[in-house]
């Protein structure tokens, strides 16, 4: 039999310290199905006296994971710290350097670095592998890369974290507040004591660039990115959406229009019998629209260390098979550099939810600035509050009410315009909340 493959891991948190357990129960498969073994040599973390609940003693300790990654006792280096720059990076690019192939489950990196980091691992020959860095235990990236050859992708769309679906599916179904769900998520360990990364969309954004490369080919944009979180999402909101027949989730959406590659992550009304609207909680999913298979929707656990960790071992199982991929799924050189497609020139429909006084020619006055932005509308809805419609029955009070408009097809620059006119109108008495409709 042909030699194992040698392994170093660092980082040995949530994710590591599952893939040392995962390879340990799987091995023989592991083996069988590559025609070689895999054995873990060495790992590193910070802290070697950390209880991991599990046996260190097989492999050899470095407390510096760059001296791992340049170890010639490995072939294959797995990055498990986590962060953009720092160790990560130096783990990585020292790995790469040295002849080692790369797993990660590191989004930031992939995100920031990506594409330097594909550059210097073809000049030396090895590859990069990082199924778990999008959608945790979802086999996204090998589904993009090897098994959808026949196909040609016009648009990609999903719910890549967890925290915010989590959010957004408890303020629907208990219809509680945006502060309140977030708490329960951080007591619950579904979010972080900073929570802006993941609920102001940043996560999704990284996720979200590796997913477009792979799926148009292109070189890797983060920063073409538009993004938006759920922070000013009102249980309001989440109410409207059902009786209009949708659901809000936040979504990162990547598709090919006329003018270029259009990346952008926003709180998304989706229709709700479509696939993507079941997915609840912290649940991820993926939706790939395309020529052959049409549309094609993966749903699985987006995170967590076993879930994260299978995806991880995948990796490995690859590398001792040999079956290796340019990391974006083709060689440099040939990676297309899209033209971003601004924002301004997005067109689809919109939910704009508009905060009137209640007294005679606001509505007019809203559809006359609508119709002068070219902005049909599909509905137009309007709700007192219940305090405000016990209060007043005949609503004769000119308080406040919710006047809803879906519009047909429209494009973001007019909807932007529209609103600010209302708004310099003095028409509205809070700012508006708008959120963009993709249809399936
Ligand atoms: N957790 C998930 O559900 C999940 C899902 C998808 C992707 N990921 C990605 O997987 C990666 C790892 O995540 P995780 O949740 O396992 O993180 P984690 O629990 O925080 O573990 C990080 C590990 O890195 C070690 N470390 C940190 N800085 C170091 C340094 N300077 N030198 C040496 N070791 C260092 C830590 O050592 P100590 O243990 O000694 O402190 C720890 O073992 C990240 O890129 C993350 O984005 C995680």
């Amino acid at each position: 039999m042909t030699r194992p493959l040698k392994v170093g891991i660092a980082g040995l948190g949530t994710v590591g310290a599952s893939v040392i357990r995962i390879l340990e129960r799987r091995n023989e498969t592991v083996t069988q199905r590559g025609g070689r073994s895999v054995e873990v040599m060495a790992v590193s973390a910070r802290d070697k006296a950390k209880d991991r609940g599990i046996d260190l003693s097989p492999f050899t300790w470095f407390d510096d994971p760059v001296d791992l990654a340049r170890s010639a006792d490995v072939d294959c280096v797995v990055e498990l710290v986590g962060g953009a720059d720092g160790a990560a990076f130096e783990v990585v690019q020292t790995a790469l350097s040295h002849g080692r192939h790369v797993v990660t489950a590191n989004k930031a990196l992939l995100a920031k670095h990506g594409l330097a980091l594909a550059k210097l691992a073809e000049s030396k020959g090895v590859s990069i592998s990082f199924e778990a860095s999008v959608a945790g235990g979802i086999p996204i990236i090998k589904t993009l890369r090897e098994a959808l050859p026949g196909n040609e992708v016009s648009r990609l769309y999903g719910i890549l974290n967890g925290t915010c679906n989590y959010i957004l599916s408890r303020m629907e179904l208990e219809g509680l507040t945006f502060q309140e769900c977030l708490k329960d998520a951080q007591r619950l360990g579904y979010a972080e004591a900073d929570p802006t990364f993941d609920v102001e969309g940043f996560d999704t954004a990284h996720k979200l660039a590796i997913l477009t490369s792979l799926a148009f080919g292109t070189e890797i944009d983060a920063e073409a990115i538009y993004v938006e979180g759920i922070s000013s999402i009102t249980p309001l909101d989440l109410a409207m959406a059902k009786e209009l027949g949708f659901r809000i989730k936040l979504l990162g959406v990547a598709e090919r229009t006329d003018t270029g590659i259009e990346q952008r992550v926003h709180p998304t009304m989706v229709p709700r019998t479509s696939s993507i609207a079941q997915v609840m909680g912290v649940t991820n999913a993926v939706t790939i629209d395309a020529d052959a298979v049409r549309e094609l929707t993966l749903i699985g656990p987006g995170a967590g260390g076993d879930a994260t960790a299978s995806a991880v071992v995948a990796d490995i199982a690859d590398l001792a098979a040999g079956v290796a991929q340019p990391l974006f799924g083709k060689p440099v050189d040939q990676l297309e550099k899209a033209p971003r497609a601004p924002m301004q020139r997005h067109e689809g429909g919109y939910y704009i939810r508009l905060t009137v006084h209640d007294r005679p020619g606001v509505a007019a006055g809203v559809a006359t600035r609508m119709a002068e932005e070219d902005i049909s509308l599909e509905s137009i809805l309007q709700k007192r509050s219940e305090i405000a419609a016990t209060q007043d029955p005949h609503g004769r009070s000119g308080a406040p009410v919710s006047l809803v408009l879906i519009t047909y097809a429209a494009t973001e620059a007019s909807i932007r315009s529209a609103v600010e006119k209302i708004s310099r109108d003095g028409l509205i008495a809070e700012p508006p909340q708008v959120i963009r409709i993709e249809r399936d």
